[in-house]
């Protein structure tokens, strides 16, 4: 990865993890859950931003997705943004997270479900997500296609307060480039 799109992608998770302060500030005692965490740049970036708290990475660690994508890559740029005792990674699928209801105060994903083919495989893995969520707590779901149909699944699972926000310029130039088959979008909001 070249040194300006590492720079990209940090300042793109700044701005996605910005979005959840402005609905709930950031406390630093949140449990936060990255949902399909690869190399961890979601889930260590919520990790600089806690004291108490901690960040859970889960993934199926699925190499077509995301070159290196391993737990042990995930712990060591925990390490290098010295935040290697705030985090933890687990291996598991996002249409089946083990985790209690209500266990964390945020969840996160960042371009991963649209990697599940069935529409009603993602809608399992927003369930899951939505399950997961305490009651006020705050869903960031970022991905590339399908926005549409996550907005209207997770309305009727309770997510309220829902802001979308678009990828910028730089989706806007990918978009055009693919011919409309990359379309970088977000939804940020709170569970009822
Ligand atoms: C494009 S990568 C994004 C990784 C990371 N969120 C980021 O933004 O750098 C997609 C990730 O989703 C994971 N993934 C795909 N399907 C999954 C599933 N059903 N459950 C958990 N993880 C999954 C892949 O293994 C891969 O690491």
């Amino acid at each position: 990865m070249t040194y300006t799109s590492r720079i990209g992608k940090k300042r793109k998770r700044e701005r996605l993890l910005n979005l959840k302060g402005q609905l709930a500030p950031w406390t630093g005692r949140e449990d936060v859950l990255d949902v399909g965490c690869g190399r961890g740049l979601m889930m260590v970036g919520a990790a600089r931003r806690l004291t108490s708290g901690k960040a859970v990475g889960i993934d199926l660690w699925r190499e077509e997705d995301q070159a290196e994508n391993t737990p042990e890559a995930a712990l060591e740029n925990a390490r290098l943004e010295g935040v290697a005792d705030r985090v933890s990674i687990e291996t598991g699928d996002a249409r089946a997270l083990p985790f209690a209801n209500a266990s964390f105060d945020v969840v996160l994903s960042h371009w991963v479900i649209h990697n599940i083919p069935e529409a009603a495989d993602r809608a399992r893995a927003l369930d899951e997500m939505m399950r997961v969520l305490r009651p006020s707590g705050v869903l960031v779901l970022a991905d590339i296609a399908n926005k549409s149909e996550y907005e209207a699944h997770l309305r009727t699972q309770g997510l309220a307060n829902i802001r979308e926000v678009t990828g910028g310029l730089e989706a806007q130039i990918a978009g055009i480039l693919s011919g409309g088959a990359f379309k970088p979008q977000a939804l940020v909001g709170i569970k009822t």
